[in-house]
């Protein structure tokens, strides 16, 4: 362990702070910073951080997940603040269970990490509506993130509310917590434009609010190039070294808020992949060409959606490719090759720091960036950014082999200690082993879910009503139902719905007419089909649902608290429905009934499974698998809906959306096994089309090291570069 030096010695010295027992004083440190990184008591720093977001794994996984982001050579542990979670009806606060904030804090304080907070309140993040609190769309006079005084008071009393809870807490650095960096708002640059001066004067507002908050330590802004002094501006991306110009003062570090490990993945879209190597290469390049300092992981590790959470069409596993997989387990060589990346620059990170920076012209796409310290000290860095192939060079009279898009790391001007193309991590692969196989139908049991009639709903309009504005996000789903008089003799119609989103389910006279389904790109679609219509009075029922609240693409920008979906034009045949008496039921029978909790399902009245049918609720017992390895539900039978385990939901399942590959965005879906009892749990699915649950089984999920012979690394080290 040698080379970690000094560096080492820091983090010894953090954690025997807080080892130290709850009530002792532990000394504040200072955090500050200039033009080259932060500084931690006057002494600049190369930090690595990864995301972890607390409410998307359970908190018996904190320490693990913590433990192997230290060991994977983290420094610090970013995570946004779910707004949502935490406050789901004004002045009502939860931070119990999953979003027990203060605790994951502590907990990564206790393995000697520090922290990046970004409250937002405004996150992205893939999550509904941005981390903005649904009730905040009924607030007279709102506009959101604007120059708007309704949401600036609700803005700021959240922000303060959280400022004060990690004071009280004793969390910020200057306290001697291990916050080290807060960010306020989040890529509002472009949000920033179409508000014009409006946006602006929110920016400087928002700002100075939290510089105003003095917690005693540097505040930042992603993705804001005009964040006003002393907020810092970073850089979100891929590939930050190429695509960013840098802090707006010379007096400011570059950080890179988001370095993301591979991307986020919608139903109907393919896997994101990033390589390990490609992402060694554009770290590494950050912090020579812009100067870097801090560079976070975005995702370290995604973790799960639970329940509703996740924004519009997104999958239930969150980054599932980043170096910490769903189920927390490692992803070879990812893992391990930032691992040995980090190792390499933080024995150069002293002179890279400190020292002064030379760069030598090595060749066409070649160059050695050398850094020299006032005592001989040099590191270099020799880069290789051609595309075409490995490449011979002269550095200081010795000759390299630099592969294509890679960067040699010599700590010591002459030895290479890593090159960012070259993995020696070991590989693995994930695999599932079923479990319990839930095949007999006799251990399945079903309610069906009633398709409500005009005449049985309450909630009237005269118009087709905007769907978040009835459900109040209290449902995915929303009957739309109508009753028409036919006076001509019955025969086949067209039945025609136009729909801003997502999805559609359409009877007649209780018989399924077809389905349609919009996409993240364009949530809105239309649904045509022809049926049978009789003589005389006609009933249509129309389940219209949404798989996630809004806020990303096409989504994301001004005036969220506007966006539509649901149900915008019906016709039959010729005559427009629009415009005439409608009937809603919010949410499902069985959502009323909580019939996924023990109580409620004891309550329902369930029948014997005998076939699938559409709109079905099934439900069965399992006892718990021995071990401890993670468990997940193979649901590659199922077609679309949520599931939920001893009343807890796991999250909405859409096996049916198939990417263009024709494979289904998500199969398994996490069991964290603290929703689990010994014996006698209670699995209750709402699948909406025909499906067959006699096909599903719990698996336990495992890596196995693939031990792999010189041969087959520089295969994958050769593929990796084209
Ligand atoms: C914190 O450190 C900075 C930079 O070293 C220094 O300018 C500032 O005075 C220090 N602040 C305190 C409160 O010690
Ligand atoms: C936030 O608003 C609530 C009322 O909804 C109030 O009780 C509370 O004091 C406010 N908090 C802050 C920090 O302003
Ligand atoms: C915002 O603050 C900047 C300084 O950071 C200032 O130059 C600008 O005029 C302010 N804009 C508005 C609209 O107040
Ligand atoms: C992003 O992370 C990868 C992996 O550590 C690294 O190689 C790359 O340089 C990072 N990019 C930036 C701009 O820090
Ligand atoms: C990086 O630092 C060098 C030396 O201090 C400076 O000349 C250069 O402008 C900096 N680059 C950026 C992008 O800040
Ligand atoms: C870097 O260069 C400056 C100006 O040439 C010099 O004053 C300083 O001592 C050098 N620093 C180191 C660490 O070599
Ligand atoms: C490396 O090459 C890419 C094009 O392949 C270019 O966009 C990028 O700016 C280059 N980087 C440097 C540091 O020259
Ligand atoms: C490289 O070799 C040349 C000629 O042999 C010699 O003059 C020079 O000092 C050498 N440079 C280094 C850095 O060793
Ligand atoms: C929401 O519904 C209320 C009545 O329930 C109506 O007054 C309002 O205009 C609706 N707002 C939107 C955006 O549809
Ligand atoms: C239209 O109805 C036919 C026959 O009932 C059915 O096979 C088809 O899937 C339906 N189309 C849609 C778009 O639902
Ligand atoms: C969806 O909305 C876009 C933009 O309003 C429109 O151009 C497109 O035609 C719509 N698509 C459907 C299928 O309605
Ligand atoms: C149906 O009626 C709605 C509102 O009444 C109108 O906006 C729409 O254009 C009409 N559609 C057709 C095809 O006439």
């Amino acid at each position: 362990m040698v080379w970690l030096g000094w560096w080492y010695v820091i983090l010894v010295a953090a954690a025997a702070a807080v080892s130290g027992g709850g009530k002792m004083m532990v000394a504040g440190a200072n955090v500050s910073y200039d033009g080259r990184s932060l500084l931690i008591d006057g002494q600049r720093k190369l930090l690595f951080s990864g995301s972890i977001h607390y409410p998307r794994s359970t908190p018996d996984m904190w320490p693990s997940l913590i433990a192997k982001a230290k060991e994977g050579g983290l420094d610090a542990i970013q995570t946004y603040v779910f707004w949502n979670l935490h406050e789901p009806q004004p002045g009502q606060y939860d931070f119990t269970g999953r979003n027990d904030i203060v605790s994951f804090i502590k907990q990564v304080q206790q393995q000697g990490l520090y922290v990046s907070l970004r409250i937002g309140p405004f996150i992205e993040a893939e999550w509904g509506y941005g981390g903005l609190p649904f009730w905040l769309h009924d607030v007279p006079g709102i506009v959101f993130r604007t120059n708007n005084d309704p949401f600036k008071l609700h803005m700021q009393n959240f922000t303060t509310t959280i400022v004060n809870m990690m004071k009280a807490e004793n969390l910020f650095a200057s306290q001697g917590g291990p916050i080290i960096l807060t960010q306020i708002e989040n890529e509002y640059q472009n949000i920033e434009r179409a508000f014009h001066e409006e946006g602006t004067l929110y920016l400087n507002w928002t700002a100075q609010m939290a510089v105003d908050q003095n917690t005693g330590e540097p505040w930042m802004m992603c993705k804001q190039d005009d964040a006003p002094d002393p907020v810092i501006n970073t850089c979100n991306g891929m590939r930050c070294d190429e695509t960013w110009n840098g802090p707006n003062s010379p007096n400011k570090p570059s950080i890179w808020t988001e370095n993301w490990t591979s991307f986020f993945q919608p139903y109907g879209e393919d896997v994101v992949m990033r390589s390990a190597q490609d992402l060694a290469f554009h770290t590494t390049m950050f912090i020579l060409k812009l100067n870097g300092s801090f560079v976070n992981y975005y995702m370290y590790h995604g973790g799960t959606n639970f329940g509703r959470t996740p924004a519009s069409f997104m999958i239930t596993g969150y980054y599932d490719q980043a170096p910490l997989d769903e189920y927390g387990l490692t992803r070879q060589p990812k893992y391990g090759h930032l691992k040995d990346l980090h190792a390499a620059l933080r024995l150069c990170s002293q002179t890279l720091l400190y020292g002064n920076l030379t760069i030598e012209d090595l060749g066409e796409y070649q160059d050695a960036y050398v850094y020299e310290g006032n005592s001989g000290e040099c590191v270099a860095f020799l880069v290789n950014n051609g595309s075409r192939e490995s490449i011979q060079v002269v550095f200081r009279n010795t000759s390299y082999t630099l592969p294509s898009k890679s960067i040699s790391i010599l700590p010591d001007c002459k030895t290479v200690f890593f090159n960012t193309a070259m993995v020696n991590a070991q590989v693995n692969t994930r695999s599932y082993q079923p479990i319990i196989r839930f095949d007999s139908p006799q251990k399945w049991e079903v309610f069906s879910e009633p398709i409500p009639q005009f005449d049985q709903t309450s909630l009237r309009s005269d118009t087709l009503a905007e769907q978040m504005n009835t459900t109040k996000d209290a449902s995915d789903y929303l009957w739309y139902t109508m009753s028409m008089q036919l006076n001509s003799s019955g025969g086949e119609y067209m039945l025609k719905v136009n729909s801003l989103g997502h999805v559609l389910h359409a009877y007649v006279n209780g018989v399924l007419v077809g389905s349609a389904h919009g996409a993240r790109k364009a949530p809105n679609f239309t649904f045509e089909n022809t049926t049978s219509f009789s003589t005389g009075i006609n009933n249509i029922s129309i389940l219209s649902i949404m798989v996630g609240l809004p806020v990303i693409v096409k989504d994301s920008g001004p005036y969220l608290e506007r966006r539509s979906a649901g149900l915008h034009e019906v016709l039959v045949q010729e005559s427009n429905f629009t415009s005439f008496p409608w009937g809603y039921q919010v949410g499902l029978l069985a959502e009323k009934l909580s019939i996924y909790t023990d109580e409620g399902s004891s309550n329902a009245s369930w029948s014997q499974y005998v076939n699938p049918s559409t709109l079905a609720w099934y439900k069965t017992n399992f006892d718990t698998p021995d071990g401890t390895e993670p468990l997940a539900l193979n649901l590659g039978s199922m077609g679309k809906g949520e599931v939920w385990i001893n009343g807890q939901s796991i999250g909405r399942y859409w096996v049916s959306f198939k990417t263009p590959e024709g494979s289904p965005s998500q199969t398994w879906y996490n069991v964290p096994r603290s929703f689990l009892r010994p014996t006698g749990n209670l699995l209750v699915l709402f699948e909406e089309e025909y499906a067959n649950p006699l096909n599903i089984s719990l698996d336990t999920v495992s890596i196995d090291k693939v031990l792999i012979d010189k041969l087959t690394l520089r295969k994958i080290n050769r593929r990796s570069r084209r």
